[in-house]
């Protein structure tokens, strides 16, 4: 007959009355009820990932036992506000993927100064149509580099500069009250050397030691070298760093001050997973997991992407869903397309795994195709990537605070008969601004000899052509400039899941090289496209005379219809389909809500689609474009303008 189920090993009547004399014990029957009916229905969730990571640990039981103590007593703190809001989420569990969600970020300092400036801002996000708000960093960081705020030296505390916990809290309570939820980071790979833990290990305590990879001599570090890729080889190279401290070498993926934690450890899950629910219960709503895909170390490979960093999301996925089903996890793993998919969840783990994931791929093959004025890598990576679980999005994004890394698939590049590692470096120069008649003004970030590797710094604005065209002052470049911008958002928005603006690019600011003068800062060019928020020129947002106001007031329109436009729901398929000319992206979202064709020209000049084309995907009669709400009138043949994009809708007969 069957196999034991993995619930069966364990003794969930007792763990259940644990809790319930436990951290349970002083609530009502009904508050009890309802963490009986998450604890049973995704007890088998918890345990399938952590027998994967600790089930050959003779303390296992023991080890399960803490973690849903932990769960417990985070629901009983829960407050009743957000106690509601999980009622409310569970209700609705495609709130985040309705065509009305729309995701801005920044930071708290060069957005609003502090936590409180940021409540002031709050008209400002909802006149865009914000519903989704990231802050980046803003746990107490080390003093010093710190990597903007990607190394935390107290996870449960603010940046004093920005205010303090309460100051979150009234925050993501006063945005949820303008239906908007709060995103936050959480450094969940590494933590600054200065962390409480870290200095524990340095003073010699053994418990400590094991929360991080350390090693007395260079023999393991050596054999890891072998197989290991460098994320900072300019400022960082390698991937261990000496403690004269503690005179061991300590594992370092990022910067020498950032050392990696030790999954291995279950007691590190513990920590992070308390952490997760401390923060879950201050009102954060959606959790973006930093550099999820270097959690799990094994010989001989590259470190990232092993199955056991997926069973850790998953464990921290199920536990959560128990104490704070409303909390949301964004997976942030910047890796190969091919390794992109499962941070979704998939296999036995589908839909629990995280529900949100940034797209960088298709961010790469937007670039790709405006710089290369072809359509075609981009037609094609993006129609051999698999469907997402149907509930699940992606987080669709032009611009953030990171580099651009050309993540081309070779084999993609071979299919249609370019050499992957010349486009890549075609790319680099393109948008560092090397190549003649670039329209570009980026920077190169990360020069790798050893790979040919160049990534990208630089603002949307910069990078689309508004910097070159303004010092030219052409106005024909500079509205060829906007029009870039525009198309570039037209597509993040028309894609299945969440578009995220960075900030500023809702402006059209340009690269800012006043970082040069900050000695912290000075050696990494990402904070060329990381300026301050520009509130004067936000005041012309209003003056339809400025291209600010142009790019503004496009950008709101698109959204408004985005908004109004029912099949663009993240559940929605999503195919990129041939248009028959190589200039025009063609892209099909399909679902019972309704389909929509979406058609972008990547060129400077009017191009044309035949309209038996539409004919042959099903799109035979009258047409409307929702982004400018007319029809089409044409019946011989759809044409575009230089750099326009088309939502169209069938009209119903
Ligand atoms: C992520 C962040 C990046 C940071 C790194 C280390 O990739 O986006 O800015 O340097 O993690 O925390």
């Amino acid at each position: 007959m069957g196999t034991l189920s993995v619930v069966d090993v364990v003794d969930s009547q007792g763990l259940w009355e644990g809790l319930l004399q436990g951290p349970l014990g002083s609530m009502t029957a009904l508050e009890q009820a309802l963490f009986r009916l998450r604890f049973d229905l995704y007890l088998p969730d918890v345990l399938r990932p952590l027998k994967q990571l600790y089930g050959a640990r003779a303390d296992f039981g023991a080890q399960l036992e803490k973690l849903l103590g932990i769960v417990a007593r985070a629901y009983a703190g829960r407050s009743e506000e957000l106690r509601l809001l999980d009622l409310r989420r569970t209700s609705e569990p495609d709130w985040f993927q309705q065509p009305n969600m729309l995701g801005y970020v920044c930071y708290v300092d060069r957005f609003a100064e502090t936590l409180a400036g940021v409540i002031a801002k709050i008209p400002y996000l909802k006149e865009l149509g914000v519903t989704y708000l990231h802050l980046m960093p803003l746990l107490k960081p080390r003093p010093g580099p710190n990597d903007g705020g990607y190394a935390v030296m107290d996870y449960r505390e603010v940046n004093p500069a920005f205010g303090a916990m309460s100051d979150l809290r009234a925050l993501a309570t006063a945005l949820r009250r303008e239906g908007m939820s709060l995103c936050v980071d959480l450094v969940c790979n590494h933590t600054a050397k200065e962390h409480e833990w870290a200095c524990k290990a340095v003073a010699g305590d053994p418990v400590y030691q094991n929360y991080y990879y350390l090693f007395p001599d260079r023999i393991m570090p050596d054999q890891y070298e072998m197989t290991l890729p460098e994320v900072f080889p300019d400022f960082a190279p390698g991937n261990f760093t000496y403690c004269t401290d503690c005179q061991r070498w300590v594992w370092t993926t990022f910067n020498e001050y950032q050392w990696d934690l030790n999954y291995t450890n279950p007691a590190v899950l513990a920590e992070m997973l308390d952490i997760i629910l401390y923060l879950a219960n201050q009102g954060v709503e959606i959790l973006r997991l930093d550099a999820v895909a270097f959690m799990w170390k094994r010989l001989k490979t590259d470190c990232q992407n092993q199955p056991e960093a997926h069973a850790i999301l998953q464990a921290f996925r199920a536990l959560t869903r128990i104490a704070a089903p409303g909390l949301l996890f964004k997976a942030e793993a910047i890796v190969s397309p091919d390794q992109l998919l499962p941070y979704l969840g998939s296999g036995a783990a589908t839909n629990r795994e995280c529900e949100i994931a940034y797209h960088n791929a298709f961010m790469v093959l937007l670039w790709s195709s405006l710089a290369e004025r072809r359509v075609t890598l981009m037609t094609h990576a993006l129609q051999n990537m698999p469907d997402t679980p149907a509930n699940s999005a992606w987080l669709t994004y032009l611009r953030c605070h990171d580099d651009i890394g050309w993540a081309i698939r070779d084999e993609d590049a071979a299919a249609i008969g370019l050499s992957g590692f010349l486009h890549r470096a075609f790319l680099s120069d393109f948008y560092s601004g090397r190549f003649p008649e670039t329209f570009a003004r980026g920077g190169t970030f990360q020069y790798n000899p050893k790979t040919g590797d160049r990534r990208i710094s630089g603002t949307l604005a910069s990078l689309a052509g508004l910097e070159a065209a303004a010092e030219q002052q052409g106005w024909q470049e500079i509205d060829l400039a906007v029009r870039r911008i525009l198309l570039l958002h037209a597509m993040i928005l028309a894609f299945n899941g969440i578009p995220i603006i960075y900030m500023g690019d809702e402006l059209g600011l340009l690269n800012d090289k006043s970082y040069l003068n900050d000695p912290n800062l000075a050696d990494d060019n990402r904070w060329m496209h990381r300026p301050r928020m520009d509130w004067n020129k936000a005041e012309q947002r209003h003056d339809w005379q400025t291209v600010t106001a142009r790019i503004f007031q496009g950008l709101q329109a698109m959204i408004e219809a985005r908004k109004q436009t029912i099949s663009l729901h993240a559940a929605g398929r999503c195919y990129p389909v041939w248009t028959h000319n190589e200039q025009v992206f063609g892209m099909i979202r399909a679902s019972a809500r309704g389909r929509l064709l979406v058609l972008a020209n990547f060129t400077e000049r009017t191009q044309k689609v035949p309209r038996h084309r539409l004919h042959d995907m099903g799109f035979k009669g009258g047409l409307l474009n929702r982004l400018d709400g007319k029809n089409l009138d044409s019946w011989s043949e759809v044409q575009l303008d230089p750099y326009q994009a088309l939502w169209l809708e069938p009209i119903p007969v």
